[in-house]
């Protein structure tokens, strides 16, 4: 455990404080809330429900979902194992969608699309269409045989029928695995492996930077042995012809009775209405695969009781979401933030979101602002690579449009700049939004670490753990550092919206989170990150305490990389670690041993460049690779990329004298 030994640093104070305005404040829904319950100071409110977390997550339960059956018991909790509304039936697609199609929404525009290409229309789908189409596929997914529990791989673009797929799993108690559409063929075949998925559900291809790409060869790439494969369903997106294999491919379109390919105006005749599955609140609503410290991805267990509850009530108090409200969250759904807060959160609360399938500077930088000025979009969120990317193409973009609309503003996957932050506000938001920095992670399901409307802002703080959560820092013994110094997030509590599992590794789900404070405090999820707190009690996030790197705000673990690397037919062995990039957050750099007898030439360089990205897919790309004869490594063997890392980057090592082959370190090239 040397890795996670407390840090202590020297903090640089951040003194700018940003009020929010008595009109947000006042107007907010955590603010009725609090009134309503007494509540005199936000202080009070966080450590109150901190305290009565379980009244708490029953009472938002309440509020913000619909049950099928009552719970018997609010939580179980045998550490590391919590069981949230116990004996409950219910379904988040229900509550996602046929309640409010049913109800007084159903005119209401679920999604606003927005296609990549400039000369396709928006296209607006109220709840009422969104229901059909999910209806449609639910009984779609049905006669192809996919019952409850099992597994459907989705590998698609950001389309609408994306978010209908993932809806009409959760209707029918099938489980959903969303696989980035930029991962490679290899990605998504270890990602069916694992799963077994039933059925795939992909696109013809997508658009993107104005081009229509395919994307369905890669599936048939992926499939070749796939066993538990019975049906490829193929969404036709971008008119491109693709191969589709006799008895088991389908055209979506077909599949569901449409006429023509993504028809999202004229009404099929009927078909009959599919109750939603009436599930069992700990029933598993979806895996998502995402990167740990070792090479294999780790597939994370999401339930449908806890998806009821905590992306529609955080999204409500965190970005105070209201009926009139447009929102825009611009993660992709193969992450997280998109399962959260672009279809469930957002669906729960009845709200209208924008859906853009294409790239931030397409055809120029100013399409996100054209699509907020059209759309009068009233509260966005983004991640801070893409607000860098926009710091770096220059304040006019923002100016050429009017962005009046927005009135708060928000952001998640690594830590903002304090100048990022101060760009973000003064151009996306007129120097008056306040901007939600949120802390989550794929394991956590919501947001845990984030201010409230109400929040007097940092910049670059996420500012304090949410109502309903006890997060603290913990030095090595398990005790909360003291202001300044850093440490391990932790929490001390579950809540409704935590992973289950990891999907067929349950020794490493208790590895990972619990086995750290376990002899101290069973029952303590260590999420992987250091942190700080500065007197007022403000959190800053430094990073992960793990081997996992953050490009572009992706998390990519080093030891995936390193596999791909290495399983290039020249090379012995590799080590990979991040360096800090402007826009990127971090790039990775690799060093790379070759095969004996195999010549270092530069250009085989961009040769094993290349190869990652075609096992991983883009976002793995190694910016720069070096040749080594060796790296350091422990006496057990294990490659020390901290010590690489500080030596590239022209750091102190520190005490290197118990390596295997201290000598190695000064063969690692500084990379500035
Ligand atoms: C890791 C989780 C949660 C959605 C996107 C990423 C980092 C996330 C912040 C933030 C600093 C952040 C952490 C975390 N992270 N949000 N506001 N400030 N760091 O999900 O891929 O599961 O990654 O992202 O390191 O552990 P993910």
């Amino acid at each position: 455990m040397a890795e996670q030994k407390a840090t202590t640093s020297v903090l640089y104070e951040e003194t700018r404080i940003f009020e929010p305005s008595r009109d947000l404040v006042e107007n907010s829904n955590v603010m009725q809330w609090m009134k309503k319950k007494g509540f005199k100071s936000e202080r009070e409110m966080r450590a109150w429900t901190g305290q009565h977390y379980i009244q708490f997550w029953a009472e938002m339960a309440e509020t913000y979902a619909d049950w099928f059956e009552p719970w018997a018991q609010v939580l179980e909790w045998k550490p590391p194992y919590a069981r949230w509304y116990v004996g409950a039936k219910c379904n988040v697609a229900y509550n996602a969608v046929d309640r409010h199609a049913k109800g007084a929404r159903k005119d209401k525009v679920a999604y606003i699309f927005v296609p990549e290409p400039v000369d396709q229309p928006t296209i607006k789908i109220t709840y009422s269409k969104l229901y059909d189409r999910v209806n449609r596929f639910a009984a779609g997914l049905k006669s192809l045989g996919v019952v409850k529990g099992d597994r459907v791989s989705i590998y698609m673009p950001m389309i609408p029928e994306t978010a209908v797929a993932m809806l009409a799993c959760a209707k029918i108690g099938a489980i959903h695995s969303v696989v980035f559409s930029g991962f490679s063929a290899g990605g998504l075949n270890s990602r069916i492996l694992d799963a077994e998925s039933k059925v795939v559900v992909t696109t013809d291809g997508f658009f993107r930077r104005g081009k229509p790409l395919p994307l369905k060869p890669n599936v048939d790439e992926a499939t070749s042995n796939t066993p538990s494969v019975q049906n490829v369903v193929v969404v036709k997106r971008a008119g491109i012809d693709v191969p589709m294999k006799k008895g088991r491919d389908i055209w979506y379109h077909e599949l569901i009775g449409l006429k023509k390919p993504d028809d999202w105006v004229t009404d099929p005749p009927d078909i009959p209405a599919l109750e939603a599955e009436p599930m069992d609140s700990e029933d598993r609503l979806f895996i998502l695969y995402t990167s740990g410290t070792t090479g294999k991805p780790k597939g994370i267990e999401h339930v449908h009781g806890g998806y009821c509850v905590t992306p529609a009530q955080t999204l409500a108090w965190v970005f105070d979401i209201k009926e009139d409200d447009i929102w825009w969250c611009t993660a992709d759904v193969g992450w997280i933030t998109g399962h959260s807060y672009v279809i469930y959160g957002p669906l729960c609360l009845g709200a209208t979101s924008i859906l853009y399938e294409g790239s931030p500077d397409y055809p120029d930088f100013g399409r996100w602002f054209k699509i907020v000025e059209e759309n009068k979009v009233s509260v966005f969120y983004t991640a801070p690579t893409a607000i860098r990317m926009f710091m770096k193409a220059g304040e006019e973009w923002p100016k050429k449009y009017d962005l009046s609309s927005l009135r708060l503003l928000g952001t998640v996957g690594e830590p903002i700049n304090p100048e990022a932050w101060i760009w973000y506000r003064k151009f996306f938001g007129n120097d008056k939004c306040q901007i939600m920095d949120t802390w989550w992670q794929t394991e956590t399901g919501c947001f845990l670490i984030s201010p409230l409307p109400i929040t007097p802002l940092k910049p670059g703080s996420p500012t304090f753990p949410l109502p309903g959560f006890n997060i603290d820092i913990y030095d090595e013994d398990a005790n909360p550092v003291s202001p300044g110094s850093g440490g391990n997030i932790i929490s001390m509590t579950p809540w409704p919206s935590m992973l289950r599992a990891f999907y067929r590794d349950p020794e490493r789900y208790n590895k990972e989170y619990w086995s750290t404070y376990w002899d101290i405090r069973p029952g303590t999820y260590l999420a992987g990150d250091k942190a700080t707190k500065d007197k007022d009690g403000y959190f800053t996030i430094q990073g992960r305490i793990d081997d996992v790197l953050k490009v572009a705000g992706h998390r990519i673990s080093n030891a995936e990389v390193e596999s791909a690397l290495v399983s290039h037919p020249k090379v012995a062995e590799a080590a990979v670690i991040g360096k800090p990039d402007e826009v990127k957050g971090e790039v990775i750099v690799a060093f790379v041993i070759l095969k004996t007898g195999v010549e270092p030439a530069d250009d085989l360089k961009p040769v094993l460049a290349k190869h990652v990205r075609s096992v991983l897919g883009p976002v793995a790309y190694p910016e720069v690779v070096y040749f080594v004869n060796d790296v350091p490594k422990t006496r057990s063997g294990k490659i020390m990329r901290r010590v690489i890392k500080a030596k590239a980057l022209g750091n102190p090592v520190g005490d290197i004298s118990a390596l295997a082959n201290p000598e190695s370190v000064d063969a690692i090239p500084l990379i500035k």
